[in-house]
């Protein structure tokens, strides 16, 4: 299993690390990807892929703090992605449900990241959140054709336009309180563009909800996504993972 989606730089696991990774070894996690939020943790995803084999970084700003994305940030985001084990730009998008930083501002954050990618030919981790049709609008103008929608809590529909553009679709902790939703988009979805994540710390999935999360727990998502496909695990581990290395073209 790849959990496609961790942050590990986050205080939660300062005390802990070597035991939270040999943790997820033992589980059968063969690769993490490390998402960043702002320029510090896009620093510290660096020094982490400097010290660890099988981790592999995204550096980006997080639409929260879109507000402290100005040009010098920008050139150190391009300066730091010069590093082999950074693989994405992420997490960049939208979030209107807790508007930390003005909509406007998270837009132009968003954009301006997007070309980074581009120029550098990364893909970008999306995060979406109460911003569906904004987020959308965004992809088609700006042509984006690599990346995924992480921790997805869209429709159908939504699914269905990001998976024309080229994009992948990821699923998290939450498909296993309900996953309706999910249910129906994994029914429709094909499966070369199916991804598995945790989004660490947060988003524990049962039967862990309510504790930390780590990526260990990638199984339990990866148990419901089976569930949901009606297939073997073993089968969904293997094509989830060969998804996550084509996307982030990471190593076998
Ligand atoms: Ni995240």
């Amino acid at each position: 299993m790849i959990d496609s989606h961790a942050h590990l730089t986050y205080k939660a696991y300062r005390k802990d690390l070597r035991a939270v990774l040999e943790r997820a070894r033992e589980a059968g996690v063969t690769a993490i990807v490390n998402a960043s939020f702002d320029l510090p943790s896009s620093e510290a995803a660096v020094r982490l892929v400097e010290n660890h084999d099988n981790i592999h970084v995204a550096v980006g700003v997080h639409p929260h703090d879109a507000k402290a994305l100005n040009l010098d940030v920008l050139n150190t985001l391009e300066e730091l992605a010069d590093h082999p084990g950074v693989v994405a730009i992420g997490e960049i998008g939208l979030d209107f449900y807790r508007d930390l930083s003005p909509r406007r501002t998270q837009e132009d954050a968003f954009r301006l990241q997007i070309g980074l990618a581009k120029n550098l030919n990364l893909p970008i981790i999306i995060h979406d959140r109460d911003a569906h049709q904004r987020t959308m609008h965004i992809l088609k103008d700006e042509k984006v054709s690599r990346g995924v929608l992480h921790c997805f809590s869209g429709d159908l529909n939504l699914a269905r336009q990001g998976v024309e553009l080229g994009l992948y679709i990821s699923f998290a902790g939450p498909i296993t309180y309900n996953g309706k939703k999910a249910q129906e988009i994994l029914k429709w979805i094909p499966e070369d563009r199916i991804l598995i994540e945790t989004d660490c710390p947060y988003l524990t999935p049962v039967p862990y909800r309510g504790k930390r999360n780590e990526p260990a727990h990638v199984k339990y998502v990866l148990k419901r996504v089976a569930e949901f496909l009606e297939k073997p695990a073993e089968e969904v581990d293997r094509l989830t993972e060969k998804n996550t290395r084509t996307l982030f073209n990471l190593p076998d």
